[in-house]
């Protein structure tokens, strides 16, 4: 299986990463130096996720220079507005200790006012080609050497791309696990060379189902002497995307880091058992954001 794919700017991002949201203060460093330790080249952060400066520490006090690894973070939603993007990146690369991101993502296509309690800014929700302009003088600037998406849908991401893009987004990271596998998502997105980035590959806290437990999952680990969890995050880098397990447990991290290459006939397992419910979905804020929409209809 890849341990890298590449970027349209020829950067080379590892297909392993450790994911931080839900990894609270206090234990998010710890993890962050386990999966350092583990050989993780790369971490999946966002401004939203309250942890940067812990996770900067962390960095920084690992014997790991900066530039092997891969860091990514996520411009919030009240920070939309062109003349607050810059402001809002230096926040981030302030409290987490670094002159540079790899990756910088629209964390939602969901524009709030400033310093509102999700208050709706329709104007640049309905056209986010502002913010991304934006994004690309960063690159420019050299603040951030890619940017991305995050929890677009296909009609979104047509939406920003129908415009004239200096620099087309580099990834789109949305939830994928086998509760919520968006066969069709993935298709499309091969078919137009955008990368999709897996967030709670697990299935994130049993919410809906628990991924590990599955016994066609068990039976493959068994057969295969590794654990449910590395068969998960196996399959996903084995379906092109980028895996971003998210765990606070220095034993789950190693554990995490290591994949193998399925057996087709494991991996169509997987793929048919996946396929073969409505699919469900982790995480959806429409309702607790007072949307009158749902984020992710077409
Ligand atoms: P913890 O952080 O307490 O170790 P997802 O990545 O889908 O969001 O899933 C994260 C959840 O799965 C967390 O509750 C995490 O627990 C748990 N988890 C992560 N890795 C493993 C593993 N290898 N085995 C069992 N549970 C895991």
């Amino acid at each position: 299986l890849p341990s890298h794919y590449t970027l349209p700017s020829g950067d080379q991002i590892p297909s392993v990463a450790l994911g931080v949201w839900q990894a609270s203060k206090g234990e998010v460093g710890a993890a962050v130096k386990a999966a350092l330790k583990s050989g993780y080249r790369h971490i999946d952060d966002a401004w939203a996720y309250h942890n940067e400066e812990e996770v900067g520490q962390a960095i920084r006090e690992s014997a790991v220079p900066r530039d092997q690894i891969w860091i990514t973070s996520k411009l919030w939603n009240t920070f939309h507005a062109p003349e607050d993007v810059e402001s809002a990146l230096d926040d981030s690369l302030t409290k987490l200790g670094t002159d540079y991101l790899d990756l910088y993502l629209i964390h939602w296509p969901i524009a709030f006012k400033k310093d509102s309690n999700n208050v709706l800014e329709e104007s640049l929700t309905s056209d986010p080609y502002p913010t991304w302009q934006k994004l690309e003088e960063m690159v420019e600037k050299g603040k951030v050497r890619n940017i991305g998406i995050s929890n677009f849908n296909i009609p979104r991401i047509k939406n920003l791309t129908a415009n004239p893009l200096k620099i087309q987004p580099a990834v789109n990271q949305v939830e994928l696990n086998f509760w919520n596998p968006q066969p069709e998502l993935l298709k499309w997105s091969k078919e137009n060379n955008l990368l999709l980035e897996s967030y709670s590959p697990l299935g994130s806290n049993k919410q809906v189902g628990n991924t590990l437990s599955i016994p066609e999952v068990k039976d493959i680990a068994c057969e295969l002497g590794i654990t449910a969890a590395q068969v998960i995050i196996s399959w996903h880098v084995q379906r092109g995307t980028i895996v971003l397990p998210k765990s606070v447990t220095p034993s789950r991290v190693e554990e995490n880091y290591h994949i193998f290459e399925l057996p087709q006939d494991a991996f169509d397992t997987i793929e048919r058992l996946a396929a073969a419910h409505p699919p469900k979905r982790v995480v959806n804020p429409s309702k607790s954001w007072g949307l009158n929409f749902d984020i992710f209809d077409d």
